[in-house]
Order: C-alpha cells, then structure tokens, then sequence
C-alpha cells in the first residue's frame, strides 16, 4: 500500500455501504430505497409540502429500523482508527453522509453527519431543532412555537445545503489520507471530497463494494464487503501510524 508514512491528518467520507450489512440499507444499489420510493416525493422540501404524510410514513419506516440496528465492524474499525489516530497525536474527521447513528453507537466522537440525522428533528416553522426517538405525525406539536404539522426530520434533502460544509473543506485542504467508504460517488458535494484531498496531496482510497462511480480518481481501491475490508485496512493504516 503506497500511503504515506507521516499522515497525521485523516479525513474519512462513509455512505449507506458501511451501514448496508447492519440492515439500513442502500439507497442506488439493485432493491436499494430510490429503486422503491421516489426521492422527489420522500427527500425533497416540495415533496413534504405536496404529501407530508407519506414523508413521515417513510422517515418513521427507517427510525423504527434504525432502533433495532447494530454497528458492524466496519464502524468499530472505524471508531478504533479514530482513537489510534489520536494517541499518535493525528486527527481523523469522520465524515458521514448516514443518517443512522451508528458510527456513535460503534464510539466514534469526532463524527460530522453532513445529511442529517433520523434521529433529530426540526422545526420547518420556529427553526428549532432536537433529539427525537418516535414517529412523527402530520399535526405533531412543535415543543416551542407550537405549531402543529410543522416538525420535519432533522435530514438534508436534495436541493437543501448539507451541514458543516467549510469545516469539511477546511479539514480535506489540509489532509494527508481520504478514504471514501460506501458511497456510491452519485451525490455532490460528497462526490468531490476526493478531489479536493488529492489538491492536498493527501493518498486518497476507495473501499466499495464496487468500484463507484468517480472510483479513477482515487489512488487506491479496496473492493468487498464493508465488514471484510474496512478492518483490514484499518489495521494496516494503524500499523503505518505505529501506535
Ligand atoms: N459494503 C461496502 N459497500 C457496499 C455494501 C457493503 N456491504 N453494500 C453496498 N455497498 C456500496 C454500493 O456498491 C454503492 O456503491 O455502497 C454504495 C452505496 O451507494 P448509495 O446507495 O448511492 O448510497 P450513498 O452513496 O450513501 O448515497 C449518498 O444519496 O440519497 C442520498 O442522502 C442519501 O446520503 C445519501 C446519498
């Protein structure tokens, strides 16, 4: 493996892959969620303004799942190449387009959820946001302004800006390694990451089922099942660390 010996700054891009064999499923795979459900009626704002209750069917479909979910390996490698990063005295930015909570369930801590997260909530009305753990409905209260039907699930959709954006640039300009690790390539600003990091001269990796779609612009490629490939190469960059 061509990394480099002295990377400190790491900066790691998760999609619906790493979470696949936990039981969230994939969104563009063959069965995958957009292949079901249409995303212009369950992941856009106009979409939730048209049928808010078929929006919270779906949401609150994937908040029951995600109650019965574990971590698999891959997000406990993960989580160990965070704390192995750290005792080197490095630092690894988990980047996660997923909007399960399972890279925390696995102890991850310095995690950016840049699609949101089921388990939150927002008001499309007062602007307030917090944790949420049940289903929502169509004339669900807003805890602050009151307002009934105005509560959305705390997610990015498609045409809404993703969070934490400059501090995920900030990070990519000044990375040494970038792995992308079950996305797809399909969905920008994600899709780019791996440009901006090899501006940096960051070593940049793909570990996919499959090569994706942006997969030749990476300077490595590891293919298989998340739960396969993601420890082994955690193992491999620790030891390169030598922690
Ligand atoms: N291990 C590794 N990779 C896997 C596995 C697995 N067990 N199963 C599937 N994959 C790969 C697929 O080959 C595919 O390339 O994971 C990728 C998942 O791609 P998508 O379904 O497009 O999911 P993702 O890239 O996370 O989607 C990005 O699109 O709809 C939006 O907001 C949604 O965050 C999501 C975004």
């Amino acid at each position: 493996m061509a990394l480099k010996t002295a990377f400190k700054r790491i900066v790691v891009l998760t999609g619906a892959g790493v979470s696949a064999e936990s039981g969230m499923g994939t969104f563009r795979d063959k069965d995958g969620i957009w292949t079901k459900q249409s995303l212009e009626d369950v992941a856009t704002p106009e979409g939730f303004a048209r049928n808010p209750r078929l929006v919270h069917d779906f949401y609150n479909a994937r908040r029951r799942a995600l109650r019965e979910a574990a971590p698999n390996s891959a997000h406990f490698a993960l989580a160990k190449l965070e704390q192995s990063v750290r005792k080197a005295g490095g630092e690894l930015m988990l980047v996660t387009q997923n909007v399960d909570n399972l890279h925390e369930k696995a102890g991850s801590n310095t995690l950016l959820h840049m699609h949101g997260e089921l388990s939150r909530v927002m008001c499309a009305s007062c602007g307030t946001k917090g944790a949420w753990d049940e289903d929502l409905f169509t004339d669900t209260e807003c805890w602050r302004c009151g307002r009934l039907g105005a509560l959305r699930p705390d997610v990015v959709w498609f045409g809404e800006a993703p969070y934490g954006i400059d501090d995920i640039y900030g990070r990519l300009a000044s990375c040494d390694l970038f792995a992308s690790i079950g996305t797809s390539g399909e969905v920008y600003p994600a899709a780019s990451f791996v440009d901006e990091a090899r501006t940096a001269g960051a070593h940049t990796v793909e570990l996919n089922l499959e090569p994706s779609a942006n997969a030749r612009t990476f300077s490595e490629g590891r293919y298989g099942l998340a739960t396969q490939i993601v420890d082994e190469w955690v193992t491999q960059v620790i030891q390169k660390i030598g922690v």
